[in-house]
């Protein structure tokens, strides 16, 4: 078993999360477009769409990388003394962060480029819905190892091991 993440790992952790935010605030422009699409047929790709597909394609690219990482160099175990209904909950957590960063392009992909307009209900709602919620949690657990717990865990994300 690892001791820490490495320098790549943390890199990605935090450019990752950067993007996924930017594509949950800034995609007006691209629900618009959808919108316009479905109403009056095929139109050019606007510069503020063109971004949330790019970013969101850069998503996918880089949770591929990650994940490849995440199984050939491995991951530290969680801190000890930790409880195993703690534990569960952060795999259960991370887990549902992964599947859901994989979703949301894919989803994304298929509506507007296989012309699946279910999948974009899909995509806009529950799932957009359920990776902030999961996020909320995460940061949440996040500043509850840092505060209460007070066993360094955030230095992972910081410092490669
Ligand atoms: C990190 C990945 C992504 C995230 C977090 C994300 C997030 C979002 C969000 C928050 C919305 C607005 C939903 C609403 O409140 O109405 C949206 C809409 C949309 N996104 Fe994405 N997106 C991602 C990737 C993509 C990709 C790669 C595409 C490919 C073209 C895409 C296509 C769309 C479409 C077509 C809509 C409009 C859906 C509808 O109104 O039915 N998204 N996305
Ligand atoms: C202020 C914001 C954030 C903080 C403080 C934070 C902190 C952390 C920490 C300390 C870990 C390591 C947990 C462990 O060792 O068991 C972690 C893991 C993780 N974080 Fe975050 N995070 C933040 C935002 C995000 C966001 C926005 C995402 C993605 C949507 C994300 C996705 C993940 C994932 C998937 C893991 C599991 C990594 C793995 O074990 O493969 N994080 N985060």
């Amino acid at each position: 078993m690892v001791k820490g993440f490495s320098l790549t790992q943390i890199a990605l952790h935090w450019v990752v999360g950067v993007l996924i935010l930017f594509n949950l605030i800034f995609s007006d422009d691209m629900t618009a477009l959808w919108r316009q699409i479905r109403q009056t047929g095929p139109m050019p790709t606007t510069t503020g769409a063109w971004l949330h597909i790019i970013v969101g394609v850069l998503v996918l690219a880089l949770v591929a990388w990650r994940l490849t990482l995440r199984f050939t160099r491995g991951v530290p175990a969680a801190p000890a003394g930790e409880s195993h209904a703690l534990k569960l909950a952060g795999d259960a957590g991370h887990i549902l962060l992964y599947v859901l960063m994989i979703a949301l392009p894919v989803t994304g992909l298929l509506t507007f480029y296989g012309g699946i307009t279910a999948l974009g209900d899909l995509h806009g709602g529950i799932l957009k819905a359920l990776l902030w919620i999961v996020i909320a949690l995460h940061v949440a657990a996040a500043l509850y190892h840092h505060f209460i717990l007070k066993d360094g865990l955030i230095n992972r994300m910081r410092k490669p091991g």
